[in-house]
């Protein structure tokens, strides 16, 4: 039988690479991209350097993370590079690096050392005129002495890997590279970069995954951590969690869900506070869902069309985190800036969410009136849904508030209080000398003082007193 030969057509480099430009990055997103590369490297300091010098600007990002070799360089500056994942990696498609940069830039490079001992750096780019030229997919060697410094004076102590971006046609546009405009647009791009920065590595900045913590440094100055949830708040309600065990073509896995209410604006500690924790698209546009993959976060707010978003609601802001492994579940996009929610799990999330919703609502219009004694309602309906904390508590519904850890680690105080309006527990209570313990506060204080195993059977019980009691 003779051998049918296939012909393999090579794409036209210089045609495709231009429109892989295109991916939907903005200057952020693709700083970020590089950052997430820079993590999964292992790396604990990571520099960003924007430097305005007209046509001759550049961006650098640096860090100090495991590095690569010769051989690994050129195949992580490949479209579609094949890496190893684990479950925890932040890459995906094999495209990040190359398409983030050139969305921003005409030459790429990247210099990289992989021995601690060995002091050899390695360096190549990509050129988009040199591909015009040839029209070969051809990335150039870089030799050490021709080496731009920010190439290699980061890498002279430790292993790393400095990614660097010149003719920065996207970002200056190149009609008056010099120009004022062109300054005060890289300045603007520079604030955006660190609002941006601020939020989606927050959990890393905080080092609060079991990862390494990350400092990151833009134009030298180190981006402190900006927590959509406002934990360092007393006020700030932090709602039991939940778990919903979502399924997507034989790939199973745990969507968690973690809601926070906010403090209305006169419980804030001060206007500052208010003012910081309003966010980047502020107040309005920043409740809703926080989608986080792998820890990074992906979706700031809004509320991924399970509702509208409204100012009575606005204190509402509720974490989904979810792992790599349900990526096609929820349709990553290339550029990591977009998200949907599994349709299969939409339902379990509306149910956690509503009563959610409604106690933000309660604590916005009735901000800091005292709780009036009123006749039991019916609690909100049970989540159909696994719920298992972390720590594991059970609960039939996410609104009870319970203690939470500040970021530096230090347990804060039980958060205890009522929203006129909301199923009150008030007059169920216990009365112990001079104070009425809500079942709330009892709940509480005895799951605070529970062994894990425990606290479920605390909250299975405190759930068939709530249904024996409202009757
Ligand atoms: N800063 C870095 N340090 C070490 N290796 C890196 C770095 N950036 C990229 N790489 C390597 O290049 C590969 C390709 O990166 P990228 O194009 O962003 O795709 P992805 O992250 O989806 O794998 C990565 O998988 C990694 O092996
Ligand atoms: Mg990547």
């Amino acid at each position: 039988m003779s051998e049918v030969k296939n012909d393999e057509l090579i794409p036209s480099a210089k045609r495709l690479i231009k429109s892989l430009r295109d991916m939907g990055y903005d200057f952020s997103t693709a700083v970020a991209d590089l950052i997430d590369n820079s993590i999964d490297a292992g790396a604990t300091e990571i520099h960003v350097n924007v430097q305005f010098e007209g046509d001759d600007s550049w961006v650098s990002v640096a860090d100090n993370g495991r590095g690569m070799t010769t051989a690994e360089i050129r195949e992580a500056l490949r479209f579609g590079s094949e890496t190893e994942y684990d479950v925890k990696n932040l890459g995906k498609f094999g495209l990040g690096l190359k398409t983030a940069s050139l969305s921003q830039c005409q030459v790429l490079s990247v210099a990289s050392r992989s021995d601690p001992k060995e002091s050899k750096i390695s360096a190549f780019c990509w050129d988009l005129d040199h591909i015009e030229r040839v029209n070969r997919w051809e990335i150039l060697p870089i030799k050490m002495d021709e080496m731009h410094r920010m190439l290699r004076e980061p890498l002279l102590k430790s292993t790393g890997t400095v990614v660097m971006w010149q003719k920065l046609d996207r970002i200056l546009g190149y009609k008056h590279p010099y120009g004022e405009f062109a300054r005060k647009r890289m300045a603007t791009m520079c604030r955006e970069l660190e609002d941006h920065l601020a939020m989606v590595f927050h959990r890393f900045l905080i080092g609060e995954t079991q990862r390494k913590k990350i400092t990151i440094y833009l134009n030298g100055n180190s981006v402190r951590p900006w927590d959509p949830f406002a934990r360092s708040e007393s006020k700030t309600q932090c709602l039991l969690s939940t778990e919903i065990p979502c399924e997507f073509e034989e790939i199973s896995g745990i969507v968690h869900i973690q809601p926070f209410i906010l403090p209305p604006k006169d419980e804030f500690s001060g206007r500052d506070a208010w003012e910081h924790a309003s966010g980047p698209k502020k107040w309005n546009q920043q409740q809703g869902l926080y989608i986080y993959r792998g820890d990074r976060l992906i979706q700031s707010g809004g509320w991924s069309r399970l509702r509208t978003v409204d100012e009575h609601t606005k204190l509402a802001r509720i974490a989904i985190s979810f792992n790599p492994e349900l990526d096609d579940a929820f349709k990553i996009n290339v550029a990591k800036m977009r998200v949907q929610l599994p349709v299969q799990i939409q339902e379990p999330i509306q149910r956690v969410i509503e009563p959610v919703v409604k106690r933000a609502r309660d604590r916005y219009d009735r901000p800091s009136k005292p709780s009036v004694p009123r006749p039991i309602s019916n609690p909100p309906p049970n989540p159909p849904v696994v719920t298992t904390g972390n720590p594991p508590i059970t609960s039939s519904s996410p609104t009870q508030i319970t203690s939470h850890e500040n970021p530096t680690g230090q347990a804060r105080p039980i958060v205890q209080e009522h929203t006129p309006g909301y199923p009150d527990t008030s007059q169920v209570g216990l009365v112990n000398k001079e104070k009425l313990w809500t079942l709330e506060e009892i709940q509480t204080k005895l799951e605070a003082a529970a062994e894990p195993d425990e606290r479920q059977i605390i909250s299975r019980v405190f759930t068939k007193l709530r249904r024996l009691l409202s009757g």
